[in-house]
């Protein structure tokens, strides 16, 4: 039962990587949180205090509100739907085999709210969903109230972003709903020009052009790494050069194998699909999937080829998740590269820091792969290593113990995270993305 001693009782439903984080977030702002999820082990997990994904962050606060009893995990919303003043949806909008979005989740979410509230509801749609999904869905359900309202926080600083959002979109045309966001978000360090208010399609709309636009810095940097190569030019330099310029700025300009993922590559097919149902061809956007397709290929390739007439098939792989400070392999380009350097005949040894359970059961009958603890033990006597996630330990590694522990000084690193000028001073053999070898 509701406490009734904060300032909102909310419900999220879905408490994946966007549902929990959105639920500790609030509850840390002083509401009281049910998070009402279909997976009963997951729900019971939660209570324990054990989450199924790693955040910087997100276990304290688990364990903070759990206590004070602030947020709750159920798998039950009939029990709490009545009293509730707002509902948020944050359940998984995948896309079938063909890429089009399956909104099969969200149709049972507002179908399950829609079928236990007997007075009008207010639904917050956080969840990724193509234009026209809440016109559709207000149609169809013309007792609730839908306000299209895109997450953009970032795995790997998820409970950061949660806690200090750059803006919130209230997609709704309603005033009262510019009202109803300005109380929620009372608590958190807000102005009120951050928050936003359009009509629902822009703001759907406005979390695909976020995605896709990111997506494209990446790609093109990364053919402009591959100029770099042929050209002896320094891709690093390209990136000071033209980051200085307010107009395109820093971020998001890192060459590398590419982006990964549970949000661009999905979007990203998500939207090339919905454009086409408007008979809309995406040139750039279908580009910026190409050039990303084959950017791990361009690198697993300068792997195959530098040991192509040798024995040597031994390779430690440094990272495994899609960035660093997440466990998620969604869409992770490691998995490509995994999977090239396994066909090629290489043994790996992978280490992550912390997506060490999710790796040994993906791979357990793959007897080509073995797991490690450690960055330490992944490299011992391995022929090479490969960089594939710029976690931070890496980085601060010691070089020269690096090197006594590989059985060749070599190193190929997939995210540019070393010092080209050290690894040679080291005697390293030293292979990076658009920077002179
Ligand atoms: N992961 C990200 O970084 C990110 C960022 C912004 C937006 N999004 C969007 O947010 C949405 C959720 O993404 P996610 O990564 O959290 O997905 P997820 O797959 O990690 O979590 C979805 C959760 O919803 C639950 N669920 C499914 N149907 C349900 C139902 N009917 N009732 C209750 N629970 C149900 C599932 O059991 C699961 O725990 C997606 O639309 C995604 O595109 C994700």
């Amino acid at each position: 039962m509701w406490l009734n001693v904060t300032s909102m009782k909310m419900i999220i439903l879905g408490a994946g990587n966007i549902g929990l984080v959105t639920a500790l977030c609030f509850a840390e702002k002083g509401h009281e949180v049910y998070c009402v999820d279909n997976n009963q082990s997951k729900v019971n997990n939660l209570n324990l205090g054990v989450s199924s994904i790693y955040e910087p962050g997100l276990e304290p606060l688990l364990k903070k509100h759990l206590s004070e009893k602030r947020i709750h995990f159920t798998t039950e919303l009939s029990e709490f739907i009545e009293q509730s003043d707002v509902v948020v949806v944050a359940v998984g909008t995948p896309n079938s085999p063909s890429g089009e979005i399956d909104l099969q989740h969200v149709n049972a979410a507002v179908s399950q709210i829609a079928s236990l509230s007997t007075k009008p509801k207010t639904v917050i749609l956080r969840s990724t969903v193509p234009p026209g999904t809440n016109q559709s869905l207000s149609l169809k359900f013309p007792k609730i109230n839908f306000i299209s309202s895109p997450e953009f926080l970032r795995e790997g600083s998820a409970v950061h972003d949660g806690l200090h959002p750059e803006r919130l979109i209230v997609g709704s045309n309603k005033t009262e709903h510019l009202k109803l966001f300005q109380e929620m978000y009372q608590n958190f360090e807000i102005t009120p020009s951050q928050i936003i208010q359009m009509d629902p399609a822009s703001a759907e709309l406005s979390k695909y052009a976020a995605n896709i636009f990111l997506a494209t810095r990446i790609s093109l940097i990364n053919e402009f790494s591959r100029i770099c190569e042929k050209t002896g030019a320094n891709i690093q330099q390209i990136k000071k050069a033209i980051g200085m310029d307010s107009r395109i700025g820093s971020e998001f300009l890192n060459a590398g194998i590419g982006y990964g993922g549970s949000c661009f590559p999905k979007d990203i097919d998500a939207l090339i699909s919905f454009a086409a149902s408007l008979s809309e061809k995406l040139n750039i956007v279908q580009a910026t999937k190409e050039t990303n397709k084959s950017q791990v290929c361009i690198f697993a390739e300068k792997i195959k080829v530098r040991f192509k007439d040798s024995a040597s098939k031994n390779l430690a792989l440094w990272g495994a998740s899609f960035k660093p400070e997440t466990d998620d392999l969604r869409e992770a380009p490691s998995l490509k590269l995994i999977s090239f350097l396994c066909s090629a005949g290489f043994n790996l040894n992978i280490y992550d820091p912390k997506a060490t359970t999710a790796l040994s059961e993906l791979f357990k009958n793959n007897s080509q792969i073995k797991i490690s603890t450690t960055a330490q033990l992944a490299v011992t006597k391995a022929d090479a290593l490969v960089i594939v996630t710029e976690w931070s330990e890496f980085g601060s590694f010691d070089m020269t113990q690096l090197k006594s522990s590989l059985k060749n000084s070599i190193v190929f690193d997939g995210r540019n995270q070393l010092d080209p000028q050290k690894m040679k001073q080291l005697g390293f053999e030293y292979y990076s993305v658009g920077r002179p070898s």
